[in-house]
């Protein structure tokens, strides 16, 4: 039996998908454990570019695919997303279920998402807009709709109507413009339960039995540890757990149960949306990390900020969550550059931190401590081998391992699944 989690050791955006696709082909069962469609996890097979936001990544590989009870589902995006992937000819009916106990992200949560970051004005946290805040709310609020409840034929369209004309009267007082129409959205949202109800399962009883059986199974976290809503740079985070605690209570799978946690770790850090971050950098650099990493949010299109590695955040990572091994990504990315800086620790003041302090004022102050490497100015997107990279990028892979404290399992050298360096599979898969 294995269980390895997959986390984002940053602000999101690592390439966790990428990671989860290249493990699903040595698992049995992929489990999303968190989050939405806030989501966005891009993987390129020969060239052909597959985004997700719900679906987890390894139904690609025709493994079969769950959506945990932690996830927050939009049943109009899963409903888009099965048939986009269906034209592309994946067969997600053979192999995707979904948590009855996942709640629903229901048509007023991205309404209220934007009514609440329009009212928080220059304190704005710049969320997705998915409703992924309002979700959880309600869900920890315990007056939710769960998947399980689209199963069930008889009352669904009364109680549709009933929660949405009472959201409706909350947005009449704050965002009158955000009003649903309560026909309209019934009605599509009855549509979707229809189409979505054959998934919709208690997925105990089979996650439990794939346990038993020594299944191999990888849980597919969303977003960072950084966006955690514990853990991260609290309010400028989002509203679940990435981190590897998350993995189990959005899955139901006990911590006594995982075997590996990987920490997908960019080389260098970007984030979207407000909040600190202390190794941001602008101007040339910032347009040169960007363009050359696509560095543009798969949910929302906005640009993402874009800055040097920050080993503080990258090594409070490796320990909040336990973190077995790590996957470097996007280290091509670096390839032109002449000095590349990364840093360890912070200044603020008097003060200095090895980990990024809790609170936010605090870490707004902090001045990264930066150290420079040489570049090695080379394409290393070819290589597939850690020993023939040039020794500039063997030295700064060292470096980073350092920094994190932890062993690289494998480096990415391109979004390809190909372009990928297996350093060690044993850190990756049994
Ligand atoms: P996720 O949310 O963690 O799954 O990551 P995203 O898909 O949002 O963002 C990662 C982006 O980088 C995607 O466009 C990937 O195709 C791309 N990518 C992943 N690994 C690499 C890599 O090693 N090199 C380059 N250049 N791009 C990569
Ligand atoms: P993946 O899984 C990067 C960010 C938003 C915002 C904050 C709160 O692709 O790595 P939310 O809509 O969740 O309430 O927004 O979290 N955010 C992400 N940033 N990658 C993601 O997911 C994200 N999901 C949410 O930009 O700052
Ligand atoms: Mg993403």
């Amino acid at each position: 039996m294995s269980v390895t989690v997959i986390v984002g050791a940053q602000w999101g955006d690592e390439g966790k998908g990428k990671v989860v696709d290249l493990l699903s082909r040595n698992a049995d069962l992929v489990i999303r454990s968190q989050g939405g469609s806030n989501a966005g996890h891009t993987v390129v097979v020969k060239g052909t570019t597959y985004q997700f936001h719900l679906i987890p990544s390894g139904i690609l590989e025709g493994t079969r695919s769950v959506l945990g009870n932690g996830v927050v589902v939009d049943p109009a995006q899963l409903v888009k997303e099965i048939s986009l992937l269906e034209s592309m000819g994946v067969d997600v009916r053979s192999h995707l279920l979904v948590s009855d106990r996942a709640h629903v992200v229901m048509p007023y949560h991205p309404r209220l998402d934007g009514a609440q970051e329009q009212a928080r004005g220059s304190r704005k946290i710049g969320t997705t807009n998915r409703g992924i805040g309002p979700a959880y709310e309600d869900k920890v609020r315990r007056t939710g709709i769960r998947m399980g409840d689209l199963r069930s034929g008889d009352r669904l369209a009364e109680r549709i109507t009933e929660l949405i004309e009472e959201r409706n009267r909350q947005l009449e007082l704050v965002s009158p413009d955000r009003v649903c129409d309560v026909a309209q959205e019934r009605k599509a949202l009855l549509e979707e339960a229809e189409l979505l109800r054959p998934y919709i399962v208690d997925t105990f009883p089979m996650t439990d039995e794939a346990l038993r059986k020594g299944a191999r199974i990888v849980v597919e976290g969303a977003q960072g540890t950084m966006l955690d809503i514990d853990l991260g740079t609290y309010p400028y985070v989002t509203s679940s757990s990435p981190t590897a605690g998350g993995a189990c209570t959005g899955t139901g799978i006990p911590p006594t149960a995982i075997t590996r946690v990987i920490g997908i770790v960019k080389a260098y850090t970007t984030r979207v949306g407000e909040g600190p971050f202390p190794t941001e950098v602008t101007g040339e650099l910032e347009t040169l990390l960007r363009e050359r990493g696509h560095e543009y949010g798969v949910t929302t299109g906005r640009p993402r900020r874009v800055g040097w590695f920050d080993g503080a955040v990258a090594q409070y990572s490796a320990r909040v969550n336990g973190m077995t091994a790590m996957v470097i990504t996007k280290i091509d990315v670096l390839d032109t550059l002449g000095t590349i800086s990364t840093a360890g620790a912070y200044q603020a003041g008097d003060a200095s931190y090895s980990y990024p302090p809790s609170d936010l004022g605090a870490f707004a102050a902090c001045v990264p401590v930066y150290e420079e490497q040489k570049g090695w100015q080379k394409d290393i997107s070819t290589i597939r081998s850690r020993e023939e990279l040039p020794r500039e990028c063997r030295d700064y892979v060292t470096h980073l391992e350092e920094l994190v404290g932890v062993p690289s399992a494998a480096i990415s050298v391109g979004p390809d699944r190909e372009e990928t360096i297996l350093c060690n599979a044993s850190l990756l898969w049994d």
